[in-house]
């Protein structure tokens, strides 16, 4: 059996788990449909829906539906609309036709139609509009059935892997595209469309906004407003950028020096102390711990380039990390950049708390084989988070006010657990182009 056809089992068989602890005999999921612009007529970009995309790679199909009833064949009402307006979404290729029963619909209504009595039984994933709400669903995006289905989308299938794998040699491709574009001098804009162009993609393509950053930019943690100029002098560049394949997602932070010196030998530490930690990936590990290991190792390296007048260890027991690295140390990826479930214990909907010493971190669960997630530390110097400090006689200003002007360093790569291990399908896709 083929890969995405062992993908199809296994989602059906997580639905058939979800549907055995409800009070549901199906399960009914929209794709989606893009949103109007208030008193206007154009659509904001689409996004289908993620519990869509995991049974199947067709993402350009709004107002479509998949019905599925535990032990039958799932059923593909997929939506072409009769309109010499638009052209209608290409359908990838594939053996995802083989899975399916497919009926094409150009009135959502069909849906209900043919579902017929059964409607009162289904349960309903997706964003809910009219008409849907007015269909009699048993129930609209029950959450004991998300819980279930998210916690156990954190374990990809081999399909889902490959998917990934790819994601990332055509970020890869953008990414390195955007490098020589930045060491041509080229703007933000320029730099931008550099990467797109480099992966044929057009912006709305993109897992999110690219975060391209010239010199003091890169300290805004989701910079996104590319300046159409370049500056006077470029001096870093920190690029945050991703990409799609078959629905799933890459997610890359590179950062390079424009010249040797000491904002190159901090990129260096940072990829140093990444690459450290990712040896660390096996089962068992608790991704927490490999967070606040990573504030040890970002101490040492403010220490090491002279940021503070204390030492490694002060500096953490300190906190002082923190407005440097505020960040989590990364997240699941996957059908979604930030993918669900990281603090979920259970398919129950069982969470871990909320650490408040470090709000921001997206994943806590202990490290299983067939999970994927970033590691993406960083150091910034970013005033706001640096005020609380003002005055404080153990940070060296001089020569975090040398920093400021780079903004700041930060490296990301996406990392498969295996049985014993991990692989870094990011570093993999740079070197497969190379
Ligand atoms: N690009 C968003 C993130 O790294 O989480
Ligand atoms: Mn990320
Ligand atoms: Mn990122």
């Amino acid at each position: 059996m083929s890969h995405y056809l062992q993908h199809l089992e296994h989602v059906k068989g997580r639905f058939d788990h979800a549907l055995q602890g409800s009070d549901f005999d199906a399960v009914l999921i929209a794709a989606g449909q893009p949103a109007v612009a208030f008193l206007d007529d154009n659509a904001y970009p689409y996004r289908v829906n993620p519990l869509f995309k995991y049974w199947l790679p067709i993402t350009a199909s709004p107002k479509s539906f998949i019905y599925y009833r535990s032990g039958e064949k799932p059923r593909l009402f997929l939506y072409q609309a009769r309109d010499f307006w638009h052209s209608t979404p290409k359908l990838p290729p594939g053996e995802w036709q083989e899975g399916f029963d497919v009926t094409l619909i150009d009135n959502v209504e069909t849906v209900v139609q043919a579902l017929g009595k059964q409607v009162s039984n289904t349960a309903f994933l997706g964003e809910v509009h009219a008409p849907i709400d007015s269909w009699g669903l048993a129930a609209l995006n029950p959450e004991s059935m998300i819980h279930s289905i998210h916690f156990h989308r954190a374990i990809k299938t081999e399909w889902e892997l490959q998917n990934m794998r790819k994601a990332n040699v055509l970020a890869a491709r953008g990414h390195n595209a955007a490098r020589d574009a930045f060491y041509a001098g080229k703007s933000e804009l320029e730099i931008h469309a550099a990467y797109l162009a480099a992966m044929k993609c057009r912006e709305t393509e993109t897992p999110y906004n690219s975060i391209i950053a010239l010199n003091q930019n890169g300290a805004i943690l989701h910079y996104d407003v590319y300046d159409a100029d370049a500056p006077a002098e470029h001096r870093s560049f920190l690029i945050d950028a991703g990409a799609y394949y078959n629905g799933y997602c890459a997610d890359i932070t590179r950062s390079y020096a424009a010249k040797d010196g000491f904002y190159g030998d901090l990129v260096a530490a940072v990829d140093a102390a990444e690459l450290a930690i990712i040896k660390k990936v096996k089962p068992g590990v608790s991704y927490y711990d490999l967070h606040v290991e990573m504030h040890r190792m970002i101490a040492q390296i403010l220490a090491d380039f002279g940021f503070f007048k204390v030492n490694a260890e002060t500096i953490f027991e300190r906190g002082y990390t923190r407005p440097f690295f505020p960040h989590g140390l990364g997240h699941y990826i996957g059908l979604q950049v930030h993918d669900v479930g990281g603090y979920l214990k259970s398919d129950d909907g069982t969470s871990y708390e909320r650490d408040a010493t470090h709000p921001f971190l997206r994943l806590r669960r202990e490290l299983e084989a067939g999970q994927v997630f970033t590691i993406e530390p960083g150091i910034y110097v970013i005033d706001q988070l640096l005020e609380e400090f003002d005055g404080n006689e153990d940070f060296n200003w001089q020569r975090i006010a040398e920093l400021r002007p780079y903004g700041g360093v930060r490296i990301e790569d996406s990392v498969v657990v295996t049985a014993d291990g991990y692989e870094n399908i990011t570093r993999d896709a740079f070197a497969s182009l190379s």
